[in-house]
C-alpha cells in the first residue's frame, strides 16, 4: 500500500509492460505516466522545485515560470497547487486543449505563443517570451528545464536505478529525448554503475537535437527545434530518428490491445523496434524502454482517424504489428 498526503510525493511509477507476446522479443515498457501529473515530467518538476527551495530561491511573492509543450506544465501545475505556489506556463499553440484546460483547472496562468521563431521554431519563441517576462518582473523564477541539473539528476537518482534493480542484465535501454533530462540521467547512471547495457537515444524525425535537419513536427514531447543544452550526444551508443507516422501507427497498434499510450511512447517503442530489428535479428537481447506518458492527452490527434489521415495519409491508420 502507498499512502501520500500530497500529490508531489508520487512522482514515479515502477510498472513495466512485457511486450513479448506482442512483438516476439523481450521488450519491457517502463510506464512513467501513472501519477497525478500523468507523465514522467513529475520527476523533473519535483526535483527542480526542491532544488529551488533548498537554494532558498522561492519567496512568498515568487512567481514560478517555465516553458513547456504540456507535460512539464501539468506536472508543475500539480506541484505548485499542492504547495501553494503561483505558476505561469509559457506554451505554444500545439499544446492541446485538454492539457491547457488541465493546467488552468489546477490554477496555472497560461501564456500561449502563436508564432514560431523563424529559425528556432516554437521552442525558441517560448524561451524568448520567458526571458522577456523575467527581465520585466524580478518576482519570476525560471526553472529552465533545458539547463537545470535537477532535471537529469531526477532520472539519475530514480529512473535508471529502478531499471537496473529489476533488469540488472539488461542489454539495451531506449530513452526518448526532449530536454534530454530522462536520457542524460539514465545514460550517466548506467555508465557510472559500470553497466555494459547499450543506451539508445530516441529522437523524432525533424528534431535537431542530434544534428539532423529541422522539419515540422506535430507530436509534442520528444524532439527539439533547438539543441538541448544539457544533451551530450557522445554518451549514447546510438540514436534512432523515428518518423511521426511510425509513432502514430505504433500507438494505435498498442491501443488496439488496450494500452492507450502517448505519442512519445509510440515514438520510443517504434524506434526500439526499428533498432532491434536491425541489430538483433535472432531476438536474443533483453530491452527496456521508458514510456513518458499515457494517451488521454492525444485523443484529438494520434487517436483521431481524421487527424491522422489528414496529416500522415491513410496508410498511417494501419497497425505495424
Ligand atoms: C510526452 C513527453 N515525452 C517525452 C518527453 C521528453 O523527456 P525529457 O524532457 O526528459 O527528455 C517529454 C518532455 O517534456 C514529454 O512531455
Amino acid at each position: 500500500m502507498t499512502i501520500i498526503t500530497s500529490p508531489h510525493e508520487l512522482t514515479g511509477s515502477d510498472l513495466y509492460v512485457d511486450l513479448r507476446s506482442l512483438l516476439g522479443r523481450e521488450l519491457y515498457v517502463k510506464c512513467e505516466g501513472l501519477n497525478f501529473g500523468g507523465s514522467v515530467k513529475m520527476k523533473a518538476a519535483a526535483a527542480m522545485i526542491a532544488a529551488a527551495e533548498s537554494a532558498s530561491l522561492i519567496k512568498e511573492d515568487s512567481l514560478i515560470i517555465e516553458s513547456s509543450s504540456g507535460n512539464l506544465g501539468v506536472a508543475l501545475s500539480v506541484i505548485a497547487a499542492s504547495k501553494g505556489l503561483r505558476f505561469t506556463c509559457v506554451t505554444d499553440r500545439r499544446c492541446n486543449d485538454l492539457t491547457a484546460a488541465t493546467m488552468r483547472a489546477l490554477g496555472t496562468t497560461l501564456l500561449v505563443v502563436d508564432e514560431p521563431d523563424p529559425e528556432g521554431g516554437y521552442l525558441q519563441a517560448r524561451l524568448d517570451l520567458v526571458r522577456r517576462r523575467c527581465a520585466e518582473d524580478s518576482r519570476y523564477i525560471w526553472l529552465n528545464q533545458y539547463a537545470n541539473e535537477a532535471n537529469w539528476r531526477a532520472h539519475y537518482d530514480t529512473t535508471a536505478p529502478e531499471i537496473l534493480k529489476h533488469f540488472p542484465d539488461v542489454d539495451v535501454v531506449f530513452v526518448g529525448v526532449g530536454t534530454s533530462g530522462t536520457a542524460m540521467g539514465c545514460v550517466r547512471h548506467f555508465r557510472d554503475m559500470g553497466s555494459t547495457a547499450r543506451i539508445v537515444a530516441i529522437d523524432a524525425v525533424g528534431s535537431v537535437s542530434f544534428g539532423a535537419p529541422a522539419a515540422n513536427r506535430l507530436i509534442p514531447g520528444l524532439g527539439a527545434g533547438v539543441k538541448p543544452p544539457m544533451l551530450d550526444p557522445g554518451l549514447f551508443d546510438d540514436v534512432v530518428h523515428v518518423p511521426e507516422a511510425d509513432a502514430v501507427r505504433t500507438c494505435r497498434a498498442l491501443s488496439a490491445r488496450g494500452m492507450l499510450f502517448g505519442g512519445s511512447t509510440g515514438t520510443v517503442i517504434g524506434g526500439a523496434r526499428t533498432w532491434l530489428d536491425r541489430h538483433d535479428p535472432r531476438r536474443l537481447l533483453q530491452a527496456v524502454c521508458v514510456s513518458p506518458d499515457m494517451g488521454d492527452r492525444y485523443l484529438d490527434t494520434v487517436y483521431n482517424d481524421a487527424w491522422v489521415a489528414a496529416n500522415f495519409g491513410p496508410q498511417a491508420l494501419l497497425p505495424p504489428f
